[in-house]
């Protein structure tokens, strides 16, 4: 997954670029800046290759979902149905929003099950954080035909999942609004940044002016720009929008590796009786960042992560006990820690986040383990890769 791995000297010329044209500010200053353009040039490009009609870059994948979340006008006390299985960024944002983070169920594609969405719909429910966990997607026509009839709001979480798509559309653009993120590990870096996608003009203009405290930039003078909106500063430098150029230019590169790496050591572990694999709705869109797999129960789970860590598999991940991916370890977030008073402490009948019970997404996530998919493999390494998975199941 990291495109870290494949940093060359695309990047480092494009970053000399911006050196070179002596300025990072991706707004205005026409007139000193050299007519260097690279976060307009990465927006356009994402568009082209994501088809879709707007994108708009900002400072993290953080801020494209609070930015995504302000612009589809989700806010105060509404409620955002999230999943217990994802980055503690995708719940942090809807408290951040002021909005109420309601927890549903996953199934077997790791992400937001349908039915899981629909028990949890109340009057308040005005959207869902789909999350496509691990490069690969949710069940979006069951979920898309739950939203429509509960007219709910779609916001992609595709930070994981950029060049993933379903059905020929990529992951991110299928609902109402989507977000990428470029951070340091994600399958394109820029080192830190993101991205909100959106084919609704409204979501965008809203998204634009949002991120760069309101303004509307219209025209060349900054200074005399209007504010219709309020905002706050979540802009992305030019800097990384070159580092992040150069990135996009290889996400079909990327894709591709991982997915015939992924292939080859999928069809190795086929033969382990013991496993079943995560299900992917539509496997030719899986972006292949991860193999995830299924084991029988619990205790053989714990053992078979400690033996492949022994045998030299690195880059498995036992997401139920992490400190950061799974609802059961996030105290902070279940007792509601804060510096400051969350708008959500001010609702008489919020959810009390530590009685949260997600007994299905439990178990499921209990016998689960994500194995990263590498970019720099050689076919050498792949196949002592999969002599030392073989020997860790013996
Ligand atoms: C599913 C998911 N959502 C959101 C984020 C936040 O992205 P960023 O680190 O760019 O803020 C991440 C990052 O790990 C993520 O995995």
């Amino acid at each position: 997954m990291p495109g870290f791995e494949l940093f060359g000297p695309e990047e480092k010329q494009e970053v000399a670029d911006v050196m070179e044209s002596g300025f990072t500010f991706r707004y205005n200053f026409d007139h000193i800046r050299n007519d260097r353009w690279k976060t307009r040039e990465m927006e356009a490009l994402l568009c082209e290759k994501m088809n879709v009609k707007h994108a708009h870059l900002v400072s993290s994948g953080t801020a494209a979902l609070q930015t995504a979340m302000a612009a589809a006008g989700i806010g105060a006390g509404d409620e955002v149905i999230v999943p217990p299985f994802t980055f503690v960024a995708s719940v942090e944002a809807v408290f951040m929003a002021g909005a109420v983070p309601i927890f549903a169920e996953i199934d077997e594609t790791l992400c937001l099950s349908p039915e899981g969405i629909e028990a949890v719909i109340t009057p308040k429910t005005k959207a869902i954080n789909l999350v496509h966990m691990c490069g690969s997607m949710a069940k979006m026509d069951e979920i898309r035909t739950v939203c429509a009839k509960h007219n709910l709001i779609i916001l992609e979480d595709a930070c994981q999942a950029i060049g993933g798509s379903y059905k020929g559309q990529a992951l991110g653009t299928i609902g109402d609004v989507g977000c990428y993120s470029f951070d340091s590990v994600k399958t394109i870096t820029c080192g830190e940044g993101g991205a909100v996608i959106t084919n609704n003009e409204d979501i965008y203009n809203h998204a634009h002016m949002f991120s760069d405290h309101g303004h509307d930039h219209v025209g060349s003078d900054r200074g005399a720009e209007d504010h219709p909106i309020m905002g706050l500063n979540f802009r992305i430098s030019e800097m990384n929008s070159a580092m992040g150029l150069a990135q996009l230019r290889k996400l079909d590169k990327i894709i591709d590796i991982q997915r015939r790496n992924k292939n080859q050591i999928k069809e190795a572990m086929s033969e382990i009786a013991e496993i079943t694999f995560r299900e992917i709705p539509d496997v030719e869109g899986d972006s292949a960042g991860f193999l995830t797999f299924f084991m029988p129960s619990e205790e053989r789970t714990i053992e078979i992560n400690k033996k492949l860590a022994e045998n030299g598999v690195d880059g498995c991940f036992y997401w139920y006990i992490n400190n950061w991916h799974y609802l059961a370890n996030w105290q902070h977030i279940q007792q509601l820690k804060s510096p400051a008073a969350l708008p959500i402490t001010l609702i008489k009948d919020k959810p009390d986040y530590t009685k949260v019970a997600v007994p299905k997404s439990d178990a499921i996530m209990s016998r689960t383990i994500s194995m990263l998919i590498k970019l720099s493999w050689t076919e050498a390494d792949i196949k002592q890769r999969i002599e030392n998975i073989k020997r860790a199941f013996a």
